[in-house]
């Protein structure tokens, strides 16, 4: 079977980025993202990592009706690494339904059938993987950014769900939970305790990927801290500044 590329979608993502800088070397990588043509930065960088090639394709992740097309102009793929997404802003999105509807439309409905059509292309090739960016604010829901961590909530359940379903089809699906990442997203936020970086993440999203794991935390305490933060009461929860 011929070799498939490296597919990042939303190119231009600080993590997604760092995640296709690290697996490049000797690879066909394919950058999808808006402004397709404003890339040079990103594909410059990929040709220094060594990529054997870098390419560009258009895609909006909101424009649900062209990811069929989009994705099936790549041609085979090996790895895709979704790493579109927006933070929105939680203030304005407490009043205003549409920006709230539109925080989770790219964050996990746009999700939801990028994935599917992925998960249906991968299958056929018999062989893949796809590597999901979920967060800590998806594993509880917090009262200081409810509508980003409610669609990272629904994004974790469909992607686990998904990585299940693909189970012994070849395919497999790894799933990332970042706390806080001091970058462009929360730019102008001061960061959160156990705050991480673009490359911290990932190293640790390639570590997963090489060792063939399912899910992981960056950093990993993360996990057995929200364990016990899951417990938290309900008055003292909603009462954490972010
Ligand atoms: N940064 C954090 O603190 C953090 C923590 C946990 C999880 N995550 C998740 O990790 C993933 C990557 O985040 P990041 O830190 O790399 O953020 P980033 O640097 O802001 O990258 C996000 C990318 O998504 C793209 N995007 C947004 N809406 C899009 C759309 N409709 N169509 C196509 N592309 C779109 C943006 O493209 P443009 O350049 O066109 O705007 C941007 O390049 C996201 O899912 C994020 O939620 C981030």
């Amino acid at each position: 079977m011929s070799e498939g590329a490296i597919l990042v979608l939303g190119g231009r993502s600080e993590i997604g980025l760092e995640v296709a800088r690290r697996v490049a070397p000797g690879r066909r990588v394919v950058l999808a993202a808006r402004r397709a043509g404003d890339l040079d930065h990103e594909r410059a960088l990929l040709l220094a990592d060594g990529a054997r090639s870098v390419t560009t394709a258009e895609f909006d992740a909101d424009d649900l009706a062209t990811h069929e097309s989009v994705l099936a102009g790549i041609g085979p793929i090996d790895t895709v690494i979704v790493a579109f997404g927006i933070l929105g802003d939680q203030e304005v999105a407490e009043t205003d339904p549409t920006h709230a509807v539109s925080i989770v439309h790219t964050d996990y409905v746009a999700h939801v059938h990028v994935l599917t059509i992925l998960a249906n292309m991968l299958r056929r090739r018999g062989t893949g993987t796809i590597v999901v960016f979920s967060s800590v604010a998806g594993v509880r829901v917090r009262r200081a950014n409810y509508v980003y961590g409610s669609a990272k909530a629904g994004l974790d359940g469909f992607a686990s769900g998904l990585a299940d379903a693909l189970a012994g089809s070849g395919v497999r699906l790894l799933l990332v939970r970042p706390g806080f990442v001091i970058g462009r997203m929360t730019e102008g936020m001061s960061p959160a305790p156990f705050a991480s970086t673009p490359a911290r993440v990932a190293e640790a999203t390639v570590r997963a990927l090489r060792s063939g794991r399912g899910e992981v935390w960056v950093p990993a305490v993360l996990r057995p801290l929200f364990a016990t933060l899951r417990l938290l009461p309900r008055p003292l929860w909603r009462r954490l500044p972010r």
